[in-house]
């Protein structure tokens, strides 16, 4: 039986940092509204750089703390709805910003559920014996989608990345991993791409904006949060006592507590850093996972489960042990 593990993990957010306050000066909104309905206080975005620019020093973070030499990795796989290009990939980028040897690399769109999907893909791929040492990495700019004029949604998202190296163990780290999708029929969440009339013409019309039904996908969030961990926690025979942590998407404090409720998990061992990064779509989790390592707030013995939801509509959770 090929086992698979956690051996380094790296995070990065551009500088310039936008607190509630800053987000008057685009839309009729104030602090005690954002606070009290997501649990964001400030988020980051980047001015000049690019995905890439994130997932690049995020993944040289990872590497280092995996000790390992870049030449080990034999496959990158990268989350993001928010590539640089139609190609290369962002995957492909990292490829020669990190002078990596010719190896498979691609990149995944499942939203703020990407990096769950990459690391589903990777811990497969290396369990079925083809590979050895992966770098998988959750990187997004949805500040770039966003529609500064629309406060229902431009209040909410944030810039980061988030890399890990998972590699082939004797220790059992990566016990299990879940993905889901179902078509999101209704539009709840939805960012077209940029709309080619007549191809002939060279007519471009401009890029579309993130439009999302709030509350629909509060409501799918809170239901698919506490089923994927109860899947995972059947799926494994184990009981939701065994857990020491939780670490769910950051996409709201309120979706997070009402997944604690409703599961009778304790608000103590829900992992919270939503307050400073907003919604960072597909890096929410490493970023998570990351800060909560280096935090000390997770620990080598600790077993969790990483759990995240959204546009596709998808979802995701993983069963780790440290
Ligand atoms: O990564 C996955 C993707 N996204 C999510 O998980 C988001 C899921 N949804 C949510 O987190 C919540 O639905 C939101 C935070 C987006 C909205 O919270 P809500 O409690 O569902 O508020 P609402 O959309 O029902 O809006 C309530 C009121 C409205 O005013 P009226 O119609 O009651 O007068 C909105 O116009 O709040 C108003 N509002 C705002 N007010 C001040 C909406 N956005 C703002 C704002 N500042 N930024």
């Amino acid at each position: 039986m090929i086992y698979t593990n956690i051996i380094g993990t790296g995070s990065y957010v551009p500088e310039k940092m936008m607190t509630n306050d800053d987000l008057k000066q685009f839309v009729e909104t104030n602090d005690e509204w954002i606070y009290s309905r997501t649990g964001i206080r400030e988020r980051h975005m980047v001015t000049t750089e690019e995905t890439i620019d994130l997932a690049e020093k995020a993944s040289i973070l990872a590497i280092e703390d995996a000790k390992i030499d870049v030449a080990d990795i034999d496959l990158v796989i990268v989350a993001t709805v928010t590539p640089d290009n139609h190609f290369p990939g962002v995957a492909q980028l990292l490829q020669s910003r990190l002078n990596l040897r010719e190896v498979m690399t691609f990149d995944v769109n499942a939203a703020c559920s990407g990096f769950l999907y990459v690391m589903n893909i990777a811990d497969k791929m290396i369990k079925s014996g083809a590979y050895n040492t992966a770098l998988i990495v959750g990187a997004e700019t949805l500040t770039r989608l966003t529609d500064w004029r629309d406060r229902n949604t431009c209040v909410l998202f944030g810039d980061a990345a988030g890399a890990m190296v998972i590699s082939k163990s004797e220790h059992n780290g990566i016990q299990d991993v879940i993905c889901g999708s179902k078509g999101d029929v209704d539009d709840l969440l939805i960012c077209k791409n940029v709309d080619i009339k007549d191809p002939l013409l060279n007519a471009v019309s401009q890029q579309d904006h993130i439009h999302m039904k709030g509350s629909e996908v509060f409501k799918f969030a809170t239901r698919i949060l506490p089923r994927t961990v109860k899947d995972l926690l059947v799926r494994n025979n184990i009981e939701l006592e065994d857990l020491d942590y939780i670490v769910a998407h950051q996409a709201n404090e309120r979706i997070i507590k009402k997944a604690a409720k409703d599961l009778k998990f304790s608000m103590d061992k829900m992992f919270l850093n939503i307050g400073k990064y907003g919604n960072t779509s597909a890096a929410s989790v490493p970023l998570a996972i990351d800060e909560a390592l280096k935090t000390k707030y997770l620990k080598k013995g600790d077993k969790f489960i990483t759990v995240a939801f959204g546009g596709g509509l998808t979802w995701g959770g993983a069963l780790i042990q440290l």
